[in-house]
């Protein structure tokens, strides 16, 4: 009989995290479930470091941005024994089961852990990046590309004013994701991600923003690269697309900013679902080793050890629409 459940965020860090504890912890309150926050990720385990999370303890929470329970990278859990110890805790501590909320990384905590805790274990996906499989939105990927796009649309005005060429760098370690998506909403000239190949030609590049100004004369040239794409960095990258296409080329790195900030409404709506669907699932007793996702609308359960099986496809229609425009400017 489930009587203790644990939750913790784990690895970076996504607006609506908060929200999603919300909702696991008043999801739970209504089956009699006691709840334990693990603080730190994983790291919470092995330090014991934890409180008991109440419903007057997550009143107004669900609109701040980062974690109430903070996040980190755990070390010690892939290390030899490692799970093995989390898991005699888990034990010690009598949590029934463990929710996690987090990406890629955390989802294979989850998995190592499974072969040493007698509990069940249940992904929720909370990261900016969008790359799990099993949900069609990972939760704080809508406020990431909503904060990137504002940057962009500021960057285009002073990029206006100047005629310029800027790079702005964006977020998502294994997709290419939010780059694309926010270079679309972003009306972006060029996008480079992987989607479109894993090199970087910076004399095409520099030859596409030539032939854009001698069709529309001097004007604003935004590129959007996401974070993996160019090991040297976007201001080496914009330095070099200076000196090829002769325009003055300069480079934004958005970083963390992406991270922060109040979730917006989509966010929260897709957190509230999930934290709730996967506290019933669990009790339903369906819940065990899934990522509670939502695909089509609908909360479903997905194996999550395979939610980061194969690389996350972005919209094969927008890639291609945003392509045809590119080659477009390129023929003329
Ligand atoms: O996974 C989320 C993410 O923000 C990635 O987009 C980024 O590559 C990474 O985390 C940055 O991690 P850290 O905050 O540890 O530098």
């Amino acid at each position: 009989m489930m009587q203790r459940i644990g939750v913790l965020t784990s690895g970076g860090d996504a607006p609506g995290m908060n929200t999603a504890i919300r909702a696991v912890v008043l999801t739970a309150s209504q089956y009699g479930l006691e709840v334990i926050g693990f603080r730190h990720g994983f790291n919470g385990i092995f330090q014991r470091d934890f409180q008991v999370l109440q419903s007057t303890d997550v009143r107004q929470i669900s609109h701040l941005g980062g974690t109430i329970l903070k996040s980190a990278r755990c070390k010690a859990l892939p290390q030899p024994g490692g799970a093995e110890l989390a898991a005699q805790i888990l034990h010690e501590l009598g949590i029934d089961a463990l929710l996690v909320i987090g990406g890629d990384g955390s989802f294979r905590g989850c998995m190592a852990l499974s072969h040493h805790y007698r509990g069940q274990i249940v992904g929720l996906p909370g990261t900016i990046d969008n790359d799990l499989d099993g949900t069609d939105l990972t939760i704080g990927f809508a406020t990431a590309l909503q904060t990137a796009l504002d940057a962009i649309d500021k960057i285009r005005d002073t990029a206006d004013a100047f005629e310029r060429t800027f790079l702005i760098e964006v977020m998502g370690r294994h997709t290419g994701y939010l780059a694309l998506s926010a270079g679309i909403a972003g009306s972006a000239e060029q996008i480079i991600c992987p989607e479109y190949g894993e090199t970087v030609d910076v004399a095409d590049i520099a030859a596409d923003i030539r032939s854009y100004q001698k069709q529309h004369g001097a004007c604003s040239y935004i590129i959007v690269l996401a974070e993996t794409m160019y090991p040297a960095g976007a201001a080496a990258l914009a330095q070099e697309l200076s000196e090829q296409s002769g325009t003055e080329c300069r480079a934004v790195v958005l970083g963390h900013l992406q991270r922060g900030g109040s979730p917006v409404g989509s966010d929260r709506i897709l957190a509230t679902k999930l934290g709730a669907y996967a506290v019933e699932q669990l009790m339903a007793g369906h819940a065990h080793l899934m990522m509670a996702g939502e695909q089509a609308g609908q909360a479903v359960l997905f194996p999550l050890s395979l939610t980061g099986a194969q690389h996350k496809k972005a919209d094969p229609f927008l890639l291609a629409w945003q392509d045809r425009v590119l080659q477009q400017h390129k023929a003329t």
